[in-house]
């Protein structure tokens, strides 16, 4: 049995005979005297093998990197100028009496004993070795700490932990279901949940009160670096209850992990209306770490002769925008060059600026290619509105009021990263009072959130005017990526069937799709609401991790693959018989174009 952990050895250990259990992390030979690290999961142990110890030695000689340990030996202070500050057991090594080799291992396809910079794919397919690396580690135990102060405070508030299928009927919510094929049911498919949504609901009708679960969820969605076709949620329901509440449990919740987990104070999440989100930051998920705003000069662009800009400020679904770069007059041509390129991604047909030199100069200390086309009382109107200084910049965009949000929205996230413009470390909030509907490309309405949030107003209302209304749907926000959301729910027929009515779904789609919720909402369903936390992306901005596949133990690729276990696979004409499923040979044009 192991006596202590390497990792956790330190000065009030010296003098004691220990056991240790690892891996060789490094082996060095030095004159005579043979060095091995010895790595488990809590850190890194130098022993000593000196030749008195002969038959120790002799195994000490054949050992290699990744060979499975076990040691004993007795815990004595390093030599004065042979310490390691940089390491947390560097006071101390171990004089090494016995060593046990208790398994072999083949030379690894990379190095652990330092950073690397290995392809994703090797990793992925060696992900057990990859996990062996210390910085794997920590986030692993990281990500274990998480949920356990998350499961500690729900616990602590009410919530019990149920769990509810895997295999069941489509969940809605926006993404490509996962189908199984049933067996026992030829012809017919579960799908696997989207969200537990519709079950907690079903909970809440039971009277469970308040429900929480660490669910896996599974959409088959466009994969980018906080997406993947299998993650975990955080999801919370509770009945009797108001938007307000939920959004308080759930701070409290994550300001507790931060506090417990890091030592972090997050201080009160500011609550900031969807359209103003949309306005003041060009984004739904704001980053308020980044000081920069989006200022409406719409009223000042209507009259002026630039096409560019009159156009879009007389048009009820145009936007006129500026962004203040605070010090970007320092930005060369080429700089601006490549930013205008940047928000062409997001369909901008240009970037027009205006670099602010020396206002005491009045417009000769201003430097533009499209001050010629606005009269001199309006420049000065957008000097004062935007609050420039003496070396900013200004960056327009102008066109669709979609496209000028995203363009400039994205490109305020980007200035604030390059030019080193964030002023805190964490700023979370909440984007609340969203409309209920968006209109798709075909022109009908979708939900914004899914379709069983409740709105503010009544049926009617809904029905009358479905882009006028607001939905009790909030989004809690870190550091500008959307954590997680939720909302309170339609609890009457009456309402959900309005809904369903405004979505273009039938009485028979709907009974169809969702009769078993809606039978529910006819047998004293409660008032109830709540919210799911994406667990992956929590972790990920917690451990700095730069995509949500670095804290998942087992990822899939960005093509939803699991190199692996190669799956998916093909499986056996049998299976495929049994599952009375036929397999069409793809064609080319069948292929997904993700
Ligand atoms: P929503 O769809 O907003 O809401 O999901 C909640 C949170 O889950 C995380 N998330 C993901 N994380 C990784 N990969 C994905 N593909 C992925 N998709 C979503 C995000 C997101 O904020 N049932 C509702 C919640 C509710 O209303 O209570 C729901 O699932 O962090
Ligand atoms: P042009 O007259 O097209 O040469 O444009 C003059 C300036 O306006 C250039 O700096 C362009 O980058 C900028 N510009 C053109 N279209 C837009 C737009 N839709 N939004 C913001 N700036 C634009």
């Amino acid at each position: 049995m192991r006596s202590h952990y390497c990792g956790d050895l330190n000065e009030s250990h010296i003098g004691q005979q220990i056991e240790l259990y690892g891996w060789a992390h490094r082996r060095r030979d030095h004159g005579g005297v043979i060095f091995i690290d010895l790595r488990d999961r809590n850190g890194i142990a130098q022993i000593v093998f000196d030749p008195d110890t002969v038959e120790a030695f002799a195994q000490a000689e054949r050992v290699r990197s990744e060979f499975v340990l076990k040691i004993t030996g007795l815990v004595r202070a390093r030599p004065e100028g042979t310490t390691n500050d940089d390491m947390p057991t560097g006071q101390v090594e171990v004089l090494g009496k016995n060593l046990e080799v208790l398994n072999a291992s083949e030379t690894p396809p990379f190095p652990l004993d330092g950073y690397t910079d290995v392809g994703e794919d090797v990793r992925l397919n060696y992900r057990y070795l990859d996990l062996r690396r210390p910085e794997m580690q920590e986030k692993l135990i990281l990500r274990s700490k998480i949920t356990s102060s998350i499961r500690n405070s729900l616990d602590q508030q009410g919530f019990l932990d149920i769990e509810t299928p895997i295999l069941t009927r489509a969940t809605p919510e926006g993404a490509r279901d996962y189908l199984v094929p049933s067996r026992t049911h030829p012809g017919s498919f579960f799908a696997l949940p989207q969200s537990p949504q519709l079950f907690k609901q079903l909970l809440m009708v039971s009277g469970i009160d308040r429900y929480y679960q660490v669910a896996k969820c599974f959409r088959d969605e466009d994969l980018r670096a906080d997406r993947q076709p299998e993650f975990t949620q955080i999801d919370i329901e509770a009945s009797f209850i108001e938007e307000d509440e939920v959004m308080s449990i759930t701070e409290k919740m994550v300001r507790q992990l931060f506090t417990q987990v890091m030592d972090v104070d997050l201080g009160d999440f500011p609550k900031i209306p969807y359209s103003e989100a949309m306005s003041r930051y060009g984004s739904d998920k704001p980053d308020l770490r980044n000081p920069m705003e989006l200022v409406d000069v719409d009223d000042l662009m209507r009259q002026v002769e630039f096409k560019v800009f009159n156009g879009p400020a007389n048009d009820p679904e145009g936007r006129v925008a500026a962004l203040r770069v605070p010090g970007g007059a320092k930005l060369s041509r080429k700089d601006i060059d490549v930013y205008t390129k940047y928000v062409s991604i997001y369909g901008a047909r240009g970037l027009a600026y205006i670099k602010v030199n020396k206002l005491e100069d009045g417009l000769e200390g201003l430097q533009s290619p499209i001050l010629k086309f606005i009269p001199d009382e309006i420049v000065t109107q957008l000097i004062e509105r935007t609050e420039v200084e003496d070396g900013d910049l200004i960056f327009f965009g102008a066109d669709s009021a979609k496209i000028v949000n995203e363009a400039l929205g994205q490109l305020r996230v980007k200035l604030g990263i390059e030019l080193e413009l964030l002023t805190k470390e964490w700023a979370p909030c909440w984007v609340v009072d969203f409309p209920m509907f968006e209109k798709n490309n075909d022109g009908n309405w979708t939900s914004l959130h899914h379709p069983f949030t409740a709105p503010t107003c009544s049926p009617e209302e809904l029905v009358k005017d479905p882009g006028a209304a607001l939905s009790q749907a909030y989004d809690v926000v870190l550091n500008g990526t959307e954590l997680g959301g939720g909302s309170i729910r339609i609890h009457q027929a009456e309402m959900q069937n309005a809904v369903f009515e405004v979505l273009a779904i039938d009485d028979e789609e709907a009974q169809d799709k969702f009769g078993f919720l809606l039978d529910a909402l006819k047998y004293g369903c409660p008032p109830h609401g709540g919210l799911a936390i994406g667990l992956d992306r929590l972790v990920m901005l917690m451990t700095g991790a730069s995509s949500i596949r670095e804290v998942i133990a087992f990822p899939k690729t960005q093509t939803a693959a699991c190199v692996l276990t190669s799956a998916p696979s093909p499986v056996e004409d049998k299976q495929l018989k049994e599952l009375n499923v036929r397999v069409r040979k793809p064609v080319e044009a069948d292929k997904p174009k993700d």
